[in-house]
């Protein structure tokens, strides 16, 4: 049997499946990830500008007009493929349970329930000062180029800067979110991990406690994952194309996407 046969019978048989995810999912929408070669945001600006709370200290304005132009990038996209097969797998298992670094809206656009954001959304903007959430964002931003620099709103209650609402270098996860996510990850039978590098903390401790907990592991991903022993796979390749593949392959005449 081929890796996609085998993972395809684990997931027919699968009582809880969880799904996680990283920038990788949202690439084929046209959203750029962190660290890819070429395009990663990572590559082309410096995270210590922009995205930790001293960089927001030093230079709201910067930073500020950086997330307009990220969330003006999400408002304009429409969830791909990879999406959708997420979507139509919580309808093919007992229980799924999806779990999101991204801090876009994509999955939700998708028809996602509940899903579980590890670093904040783009959509849930909070003051600085008071950390009271902020109703008022354009729902069309400027369009800001990149590096241009924006005045943040200021909060109606007390007058602070609004900060985007996604969790930076140094900042806590949200609690719940993580306890829940390490929860969903320490009892599934089956945790797909899509398009994440697995380089940072504590998101990329998941599909770790996934395996430790005997569940399989499945990487989708075009760059190599190390699949180790006979509970990790990797199947090599966008997320687009593999996960409704995965999808067919597993429900056989189902429609996806
Ligand atoms: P960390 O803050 O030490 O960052 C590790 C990696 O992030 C570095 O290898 C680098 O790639 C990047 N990075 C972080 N700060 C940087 C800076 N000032 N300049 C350049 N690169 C920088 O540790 P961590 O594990 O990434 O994050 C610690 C906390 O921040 C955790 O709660 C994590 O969830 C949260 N967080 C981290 C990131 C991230 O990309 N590292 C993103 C969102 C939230
Ligand atoms: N399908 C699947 N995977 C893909 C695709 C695709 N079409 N395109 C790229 N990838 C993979 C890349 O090979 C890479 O392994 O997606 C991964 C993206 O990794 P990162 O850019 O590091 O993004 P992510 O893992 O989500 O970063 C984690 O770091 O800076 C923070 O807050 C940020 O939440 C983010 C966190």
């Amino acid at each position: 049997m081929s890796d996609l046969q085998v993972v395809a019978a684990a997931l027919r048989r699968a009582r809880h499946v969880v799904v996680f995810t990283g920038a990788g999912v949202s690439a084929e929408s046209g959203i750029p990830t962190f660290r890819d070669a070429l395009s990663g945001l990572w590559q082309r600006f410096d995270p210590g500008d922009l995205a930790t709370a001293e960089a927001f200290r030093r230079d709201p304005a910067l930073v500020w007009g950086w997330y307009e132009w990220r969330r003006a990038q999400v408002l304009k996209a429409r969830p791909n493929p990879a999406h959708q097969a997420i979507a139509a797998l919580a309808r093919q298992v007992p229980k799924l349970t999806l779990v999101t670094q991204n801090v876009d809206d994509l999955h939700e656009r998708a028809g996602s329930s509940e899903v579980i954001h590890l670093h904040g959304s783009l959509h849930a903007p909070r003051c600085f000062a008071c950390a009271r959430p902020f109703a008022g964002l354009a729902a069309d931003p400027q369009e800001p180029a990149a590096g241009r620099r924006l005045e943040p709103p200021r909060c109606p209650h007390c007058g602070g800067r609004v900060r985007p609402g996604v969790v930076w270098f140094g900042e806590e996860l949200p609690a719940q979110a993580l306890q829940q996510a390490f929860a969903a990850a320490g009892e599934c039978d089956l945790l797909l991990s899509v398009g994440t590098s697995g380089v940072v903390y504590p998101a990329a401790r998941i599909p770790q406690l996934a395996l430790e907990s005997g569940a399989l592991l499945v990487h989708v991903n075009p760059q190599a994952a190390a699949a180790e022993g006979a509970r990790e796979y990797w199947l090599g390749g966008a997320a687009g194309l593999v996960l409704p593949q995965l999808l067919a392959q597993a429900f056989a005449g189902d429609v996806v996407g």
